[in-house]
């Protein structure tokens, strides 16, 4: 299973594209694909999971209570939301129906295998100058199938050296840390020091910025 990604075309045709996406069966239960979102400018780049219940109503990436998360730790470690880019390493909401209510499912191997050409395209279409990925799922398909969050996270890991159209050497980074979803599932008591150090590695990815 894979997805026919058109080459050539910008972010705007390419979003376009995946909304008919059938490249696995995730496509089928959900309401829609949930592509990236933000300017094509954006110099810090942030790659979910996969789409949960509320941006698969909304169309739209981390809106819903992780997104809140999300916004609050940029907001406190003064990166603008507003400047970043947002998409994630699957583009349907995989989830289980018991009667009423949806249940997240977490995608498996051959769902990100199968969404990983939308993710590279909308990768090289943006210059990021450092791509963050919250949690295991992103980290795993962008860095290596072995990287562990617990053990690596919050340390700039260079990027490919690439050209830019004046042929000066731009460096980028990827940096992975735990998923906002995860915090929000941290017991009470642990809440706060999960929350910090969600910060503390966002202030990281920021200070490439600086
Ligand atoms: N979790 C994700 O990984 N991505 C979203 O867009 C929402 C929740």
């Amino acid at each position: 299973m894979t997805a026919t990604v058109p080459e050539g075309v910008g972010l705007s045709e390419l979003r376009a594209a995946a909304k008919g996406c059938q490249g696995c069966e995730l496509w089928e239960p959900a309401t829609q694909t949930v592509f990236g979102a933000g300017p094509e400018t954006a110099r810090i780049v942030f790659v979910g999971e996969q789409p949960g219940d509320q941006e698969d109503q909304r169309g739209e990436p981390f809106v819903g209570p992780a997104g809140r998360l999300l916004d609050r730790a940029l907001g406190d470690a003064q990166i603008d939301r507003e400047d970043a880019y947002v998409t994630n390493a699957v583009k349907h909401f995989r989830f289980r129906s018991t009667g009423k209510r949806r249940i997240h499912q977490s995608p498996d191997a051959v769902h990100i295998r199968a969404c990983h050409p939308w993710l590279d395209a909308e990768l090289a279409l943006l210059t990021p100058e450092v791509v963050v990925c919250l949690g295991a799922v992103a980290a795993k398909a962008l860095i290596a199938p072995s990287f562990r969050i617990t053990k690596d996270r919050g340390r700039l890991l260079p990027r490919p050296v690439t050209l830019d159209e004046d042929a000066a050497v731009a460096q980028s980074w990827l940096l992975a840390t735990i998923h906002p979803s995860a915090i929000l599932r941290t017991p009470d008591e642990e809440r706060d020091k999960a929350y910090e150090a969600l910060v503390a590695d966002l202030k990281v990815a920021a200070s490439v910025l600086a």
